[in-house]
């Protein structure tokens, strides 16, 4: 950090923004692999949520790379980065009362457990979602995988890049067998049973 800066507090706190909206914030953290069904379900979930007048918004990793991210490749130390980086706006996202999904690969455990640890208890919601590479493979929505097999994609995840799945997660959701509605039902499940909502 460069020096000579001094933190300042915000006169509008968190806990008025939760109160005034009747809502929880935090960040539900999509993790999994690459055509897992991350993006899919996230925004599927933010619609349903939103039509329940909660607060939403999607960060999703294709689109961060377009911009705030686009500096960043597919390198161990660029995930790592493009984690922190997200994390930080998360952050942010919780701090303005929202309730933020982020639909990121983010493949190390280390790294999501950085951002774990930058948030307070329950704000930060691990979402395993749970494909086999199979299957993944099969859907490939974007070519992708098809690529990587024919070596035009480096440290591909799952291929010739690592996944290190979530040890504990607050929840799964297996998208190879349950529908985009019925993982969408169990994490609204998750949050109400939590009383998040
Ligand atoms: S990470 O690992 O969290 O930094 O990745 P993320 O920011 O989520 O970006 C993943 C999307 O980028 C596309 N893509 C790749 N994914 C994995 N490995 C490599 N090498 C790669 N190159 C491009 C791909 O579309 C990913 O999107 P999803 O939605 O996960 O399929």
């Amino acid at each position: 950090m460069a020096e000579n800066i001094v933190w300042h507090e915000q006169s509008l706190t968190k806990e008025e923004r939760r109160t005034k909206s009747g809502h929880h914030s935090s960040v539900l953290w999509f993790t999994g692999l690459s055509g897992s069904g991350k993006s899919t379900v996230a925004n599927a979930a933010a619609r349903r949520l939103f039509d329940l007048g909660v607060n939403t918004y999607v960060l999703d990793g294709d689109n961060v790379r377009h911009g705030l991210n686009k500096d960043l490749g597919f390198s161990d130390e660029a995930r790592k980065e493009n984690i922190r980086r997200i994390g930080e706006v998360a952050k942010l996202f919780v701090d303005s009362g929202q309730l933020v999904f982020t639909a990121f690969i983010s493949p190390f455990r280390e790294d999501r457990d950085t951002v774990r640890a930058l948030l307070e208890d329950g704000e930060f919601i691990e979402v395993f979602v749970e494909c086999p590479i199979e299957k993944c493979e099969e859907r490939d929505p974007k070519g992708l995988y098809k690529k990587a097999r024919a070596g035009e994609i480096p440290e591909f995840t799952g291929i010739t890049s690592p996944y290190e799945a979530p040890d504990k997660p607050e929840l799964v959701l297996n998208t190879d067998q349950f529908t985009v509605d019925e993982c969408v039902d169990q994490l609204v499940d998750y949050l109400k049973s939590n009383n998040w909502l």
